[in-house]
């Protein structure tokens, strides 16, 4: 079986953070969202994967995964060069997918399960693709299955439905054949201009083809949103274990679940709450409260702050005594105290700052 990791689309509500780089290498607990994919696909025993990238910056896609060695896999990469959406990026992949049945995995989607039992099912069974399901509480953002209660079947499956016939998404993770490639070539875009992949999955259906589905049990998350990334990280943090490789002083203190890199110090009256996650090479301290659910990436410099529930990227500095809560500060960032009566800021297009 092959794996297909979409690594494309333009990010847009993810702004600022996607000018610089695509949504799906935004870290999540330390590690790029897309990485959890290619880690679920690999655990199950997939290796001979198709990275889909698009227009944003995919030479940082190729530069962190390069020919998939590093990751224990086997990568190809397939340009979509303008973002037309799921069914149009599958039909790119007919001559790497050749024959096989595939898994396409949308590398902005966190699933808690391990895809193996998934990948075990279709591996044995005779339908044309599985779908997983997942009840979620703002249906009209997703793709909506509609069931058969009595027949155990798919009766429709719609793209962002006004009205909701039930709350189950559709989530980014679709078990395929090689029949979808056939259906594509016939689909319309939709009112978005895309070729949506629940269209195609629909007119699988309507040609007869025997569509499974199985719901989704623990958590998934879809990474659209600034606000969807933070709570994504909250998800994967609640089950990070303890690895500490760190200098601490004596009148520090660490509690719970905390992952801290190699040559990080924590010094000076600083307290770490997990679940949370510290880069190698930081320091941390003086007067540092964090946690719970914080990652720091690498190379950071925190002193005097308050920090909770948020993401702080590599090589970012902060030095001021201030609070914050559900933020996300990208790479090589600098939030110091003002040696003036007032505040000094550089902020990227569509930055989001409260005071
Ligand atoms: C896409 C699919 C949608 C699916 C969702 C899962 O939506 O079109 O059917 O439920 O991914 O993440 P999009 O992210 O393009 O809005």
């Amino acid at each position: 079986m092959k794996g297909i990791i979409l690594h494309g689309g333009h990010g847009t509500r993810l702004r600022p953070l996607t000018h610089t780089g695509p949504k799906q290498l935004l870290p999540i607990a330390n590690k790029p969202m897309s990485q959890y994919a290619l880690e679920d696909l690999k655990n199950a025993g997939i290796t001979d994967i198709g990275i889909i990238i698009g227009d944003v910056h995919p030479d940082k896609v190729k530069e962190y995964y390069g020919d998939g060695k590093k990751f224990g896999v086997s990568i190809n990469y397939i340009c979509q060069d303008q973002p037309k959406g799921i069914s149009h990026a599958i039909s790119l992949c007919k001559d790497f997918v050749s024959n096989d049945k595939f898994v396409v995995y949308l590398g902005d989607n966190v699933l808690r399960k391990s895809l193996v039992d998934y990948v075990k099912k279709f591996q044995n069974s005779e339908s044309d693709a599985i779908i997983l399901l997942c009840k979620v509480d703002e249906p009209q953002r997703f793709g909506i299955a509609e069931l058969d209660k009595t027949l155990g079947t798919i009766k429709k499956i719609i793209e962002k439905p006004k009205i909701p016939a039930s709350d189950l998404a559709v989530i980014g993770i679709y078990f395929l054949t090689p029949k979808i490639f056939d259906i594509i070539d016939q689909l319309k875009p939709s009112w978005r201009g895309e070729l949506e992949i629940t269209d195609a999955l629909q007119l699988l259906m309507d040609k007869k083809n025997k569509i499974e589905y199985d719901l989704v049990t623990g958590w998934w998350k879809d990474t659209g949103t600034p606000e969807d990334i933070i709570h994504a990280n909250k998800l994967v943090l609640d089950s990070i274990g303890t690895e500490n490789q760190f200098l601490i002083d004596a009148d520090s203190t660490i509690k719970d679940g905390v992952v801290i890199g190699k040559n990080t110090e924590i010094s000076t009256d600083s307290l770490i709450v997990g679940p949370a996650i510290i880069g190698e090479n930081c320091k941390i301290g003086p007067a540092v409260k964090m946690g719970p659910y914080v990652s720091i990436g690498k190379n950071c410099i925190l002193k005097n702050c308050n920090i909770e529930n948020s993401i702080i990227m590599n090589d970012c500095t902060i030095n001021t005594e201030t609070n914050f809560s559900c933020s996300i500060i990208a790479h090589g960032s600098e939030i110091l105290d003002s040696k003036t009566e007032e505040n000094k800021f550089l902020l990227g297009e569509r930055s989001s700052i409260q005071i």
